[in-house]
Formats: C-alpha cells, sequence, structure tokens
C-alpha cells in the first residue's frame, strides 16, 4: 500500500484517505468471499440436521452474498490497479498481479461450476477448487500490498 510515511522508510503509517477507503472496500469483500465459504463449510454438520433441503437453501442466501462480494472484488480490485502506478512497479510485481487475475477468475469459474453441481463429486471438486483459489487470491492480494 503505497502511502505517506512520517518518519523514516519503515515506519509504518496511516492509509491515505480514498486509498485507504478503497482497500477497506476490497478487504471487506474478500472477508465474505473467502470467510464465507470456510464459514457455510464448518456450518454444513449442523445445517444437516434441519432438513434435507436445508444445506441448499442455505447455499442459495449464502450466494445472494457470494456473488455481490465477488462483483465488488473485481471493481476495486481494477480500482487498485488504476490507483497505483502500475507501470513503474517490478516485473515481478506484474507478474504476481497476473497471477492473482488469472486465479481469481478460477475461483469464480470454479464456484459457479459448484452451484450448478448435481453429483457430490462435482460439488466437492469444485468446490475445493473455488475455497484452495479464493485463498489463493487472498495471499496473492497481500504480497502486492507490499
Ligand atoms: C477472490 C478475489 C480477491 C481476493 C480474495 C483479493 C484479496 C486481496 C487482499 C486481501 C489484498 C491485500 C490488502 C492489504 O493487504 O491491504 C488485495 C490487494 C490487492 N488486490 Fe485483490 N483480491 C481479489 C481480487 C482482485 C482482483 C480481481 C484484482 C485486479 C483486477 C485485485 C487487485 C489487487 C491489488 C492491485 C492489490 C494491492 C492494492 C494496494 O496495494 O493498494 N484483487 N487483494
Amino acid at each position: 500500500m503505497h502511502v505517506l510515511t512520517l518518519t523514516g522508510s519503515d515506519a509504518p503509517s496511516l492509509a491515505a484517505g480514498l486509498g485507504g477507503f478503497r482497500l477497506i472496500l476490497h478487504v471487506l469483500a474478500a472477508t465474505i468471499w473467502v470467510g464465507g465459504q470456510f464459514t457455510v463449510l464448518g456450518l454444513l454438520p449442523t445445517v444437516r440436521t434441519f432438513g434435507v433441503d436445508a444445506p441448499k437453501k442455505v447455499a442459495r442466501a449464502f450466494g445472494r452474498l457470494l456473488w455481490p462480494a465477488y462483483a465488488l472484488l473485481v471493481v476495486t480490485g481494477f480500482w487498485n490497479i488504476a490507483a497505483l502506478t502500475v507501470k513503474d512497479a517490478s516485473s515481478a510485481w506484474k507478474t504476481v498481479l497476473m497471477i492473482k487475475i488469472t486465479v481469481v477468475v478460477i475461483t469464480g469459474v470454479a464456484v459457479f461450476l459448484h452451484q450448478r453441481s448435481t453429483s457430490k463429486r462435482g460439488l466437492a471438486i469444485w468446490g475445493t477448487i473455488g475455497a484452495v483459489a479464493s485463498v489463493a487470491a487472498l495471499c496473492l492480494g497481500v504480497f502486492l500490498a507490499g
């Protein structure tokens, strides 16, 4: 995060105004997309005791939160890029950004296919790919933020 340093190059400093707001939105959306998947996974054994169609109902309700969060991640992600002087970034930083965008596409497609899976196998495979790629996107984001 490119911020106004107060004293000395490594001194921690406050995020500046709009930049801080931009990252707050990005991280908030990430907490819903990434954290939400693991929360629902953890609640599933209990949800199953509420009836055979309870998991489907909870998944559908979660989907109504999930996709707006994904959309916010993509919008604030490109806002992040627009706000940073990417042309001056190292080739390593640019490579990590490209890998991250690829991973974000993979997590979106995998979660979409998971939601439409009709087999236990499809649910498990696409659900796992979606969750692992989500965590990877989070990790790559933290490295990008510097
Ligand atoms: C599943 C989707 C995504 C997740 C979970 C995610 C997560 C994160 C996290 C946790 C950070 C670090 C914030 C910090 O440490 O302050 C971050 C930063 C960043 N993300 Fe994402 N992100 C996602 C999608 C995207 C997309 C689609 C883009 C670009 C199109 C993007 C571009 C960036 C950039 C450029 C930064 C660095 C921001 C800065 O230093 O100001 N992210 N992301």
